[in-house]
C-alpha cells in the first residue's frame, strides 16, 4: 500500500487514470520542507468523492457567478460584498491524508447550499459556500481561515476538519470576531477556545463510550483491553482519555496503552506488543489512513478479538486501506441515515442520488453547520435586513443568534450551550460490514 519515491507536488490529491494519490507526510510539510513524502494509493472506485472533487473549482458557483471581493477591499456589508449571495465559509481538508474526512465535509456543505437555496436561501437571498482548502496541518488551516475572513469576507466559517487544526486556526477567527462552527472537532476544549467558537460535532466524552458498551453487548466476556492512540493529534489524545476512563469505569482491565503517529505506516512493533497481552478488545484513536493500516496489521498478525475505531476512522474511505480486514470494526456515530425527519430525508436522498451510498456522519455534520448559519441569518433578517448590515456587525449578530436558536437537522434536534457546546440527543454505533472481495463495504447500524 505504501511506497517511498519521488512524487509530484506535495500535499495535494491528484488523479492519474483510475488511481488517486494521497501524499502522506512523515512530518508536517510546512515545518520540514526537506522531508520526503510517502504515498497512499487509494482507488477512485472507493473514493468517489475525492476523485470527483479534484477538478472542481475552490469556490462554489451553484448559486452565484459573482466573484469575491479582492484582498484589501474596504469593509462592506455582506450584501454589498457580493450582491448575489451571502458568502458562508467552509474551510476543511480537501488535500492531504486528512481529505479522507474533509472530502465528505465538502459533499455535505454543497448539498446544504443547494438544499437551502432551492428553498429561497435567506428570504430570497441565496447563500454561497466558499471553499478554502486547509490541507491536513495547523498552518494550512490558519491560511484558509485568514483567506476566508479577510479576502472572501465570509459571514462565518464551518471548519476546520481536525481538532488539532482548530486549536491553531480558531483563535484567529475568534480575534477577528468571525463565528466558527466546528463540523468535526470533537476533542475536549473546542468551544472553550473563544466566544466565537461553537460546534455541531458532539464531543468524544459523549460519543465514544457508546462504542465500548456496544462491544460488551457483542461479547460480554471481554475483560482485557488494549488501547492505541496517535500521540501527535489533539483529538486522538482527548478521545483516548475518554476511552481509557470508560474501560476502567466498566470494570475492564486496561492491559496496555500503545502510541503511534498519524503519519506512521508501520505498526508491527506496537501491534505485537498489544497482541502479546492477549486482549479481548482493542480500541484505536487515530485518523483514517493510519487507523486503517493499524487495523489491517493487527488482523494480519492474527488478532481475532473485537476492534473499536474512534471518530477519526469514521469514514468509508477507511475501507480502501484495511479492505476485507475492516470487517467487524465498531465505530460510534453522531448521525444515522435512518433518522426520521424531513431535512434528513432530503439530505439522505440528495446524498444517495449523488454518491450511490448512505451519507456519512462527516457529511451530515457539515450540512448541519451550513444549516445553522442559514437559519440564524433568517432569524436576524426577520428583525432587520441582513444585506444592509456592515459585515463586522453581521458576524457578531450571527454569533449571538446561532447560540440561542433551536435547529431540526439531519443530526436530530440540536441547540447550543451559551459556551457553544452542542446539545444533541441521539447517538448510535455502527459495525463495518465488508463484502468478501474487500472492495466494498458499509456501516451497519446496531440496534
Ligand atoms: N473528530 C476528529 C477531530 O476532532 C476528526 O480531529
Amino acid at each position: 500500500m505504501f511506497f517511498q519515491g519521488t512524487l509530484p507536488p506535495m500535499g495535494r490529491i491528484s488523479v492519474q487514470t483510475d488511481v488517486l494519490y494521497i501524499y502522506v507526510f512523515d512530518r508536517p510539510p510546512m515545518k520540514n520542507p526537506t522531508t520526503r513524502p510517502s504515498a497512499l494509493f487509494v482507488t477512485c472506485a472507493s473514493l468517489l468523492i475525492g476523485c470527483s472533487q479534484t477538478n472542481t473549482p475552490q469556490t462554489s458557483t451553484t448559486v452565484s457567478t459573482a466573484t469575491s471581493p479582492s484582498p484589501g477591499a474596504s469593509p462592506q456589508g455582506a450584501g454589498a460584498a457580493n450582491s448575489a449571495a451571502i458568502p458562508v465559509g467552509v474551510g476543511v481538508a480537501q488535500t492531504s491524508n486528512v481529505a479522507l474526512l474533509g472530502q465528505e465535509q465538502v459533499a455535505g456543505a454543497k448539498i446544504a447550499e443547494k438544499y437551502f437555496n432551492d428553498r429561497g436561501g435567506v428570504d430570497g437571498t441565496p447563500i454561497r459556500v466558499v471553499l478554502q482548502d486547509t490541507g491536513g496541518d495547523e498552518q494550512g488551516a490558519i491560511n484558509a481561515f485568514n483567506t476566508l475572513i479577510n479576502q472572501d469576507k465570509v459571514v462565518g466559517i464551518v471548519g476546520p476538519t481536525l481538532s488539532q487544526q482548530a486549536f491553531g486556526a480558531d483563535p484567529i477567527a475568534d480575534r477577528a470576531q468571525v463565528p466558527v462552527l466546528a463540523p468535526s472537532n470533537t476533542a475536549k476544549g473546542i468551544p472553550q477556545i473563544g466566544d466565537y467558537v461553537a460546534r455541531v460535532s458532539a464531543p468524544v466524552a459523549v460519543v465514544a463510550p457508546n462504542a465500548v458498551k456496544a462491544a460488551l453487548k457483542q461479547n460480554p466476556n471481554i475483560k482485557k483491553v488494549a488501547v492505541f492512540f496517535a500521540q501527535n493529534d489533539a483529538f486522538s489524545k482527548s478521545e483516548t482519555e475518554t476511552f481509557q476512563k470508560t474501560v476502567k469505569e466498566m470494570g475492564l482491565e486496561l492491559a496496555t496503552v500503545q502510541k503511534f503517529l498519524t503519519t506512521d505506516t508501520d505498526f508491527q512493533s506496537q501491534a505485537t506488543n498489544a497482541i502479546n497481552v492477549k486482549p479481548d478488545l482493542i480500541i484505536i484513536s487515530g485518523l483514517a489512513a493510519d487507523g486503517g493500516n493499524l487495523i489491517k496489521q493487527l488482523r494480519e498478525l492474527g488478532y481475532k478479538g473485537v476492534i473499536i475505531g474512534g471518530n477519526g476512522l469514521n469514514t468509508s474511505n477507511v475501507f480502501t486501506v484495511c479492505k476485507a480486514l475492516c470487517d467487524g470494526v465498531l465505530i460510534a456515530q453522531a448521525y444515522s441515515p435512518e433518522y426520521q425527519n424531513e431535512v434528513n430525508k432530503a439530505f439522505r436522498d440528495a446524498y444517495r442520488a449523488q454518491f450511490k451510498k448512505e451519507p456519512p456522519q462527516f457529511s451530515a455534520q457539515a450540512f448541519t453547520g451550513v444549516q445553522v448559519f442559514v437559519e440564524s441569518l433568517k432569524a436576524i433578517n426577520a428583525q432587520s435586513k441582513v444585506k444592509d448590515k456592515p459585515l463586522a456587525e453581521l458576524r457578531t449578530k450571527l454569533n449571538q443568534q446561532l447560540l440561542i436558536g433551536k435547529y431540526d437537522t439531519p443530526l436530530g434536534e440540536i441547540s447550543f450551550t451559551p459556551e457553544g457546546e452542542i446539545n444533541q440527543k441521539e447517538f448510535y454505533v455502527a459495525r463495518i460490514k465488508m463484502e468478501a472481495d474487500g472492495n466494498n463495504g458499509r456501516f451497519e447500524f446496531l440496534k
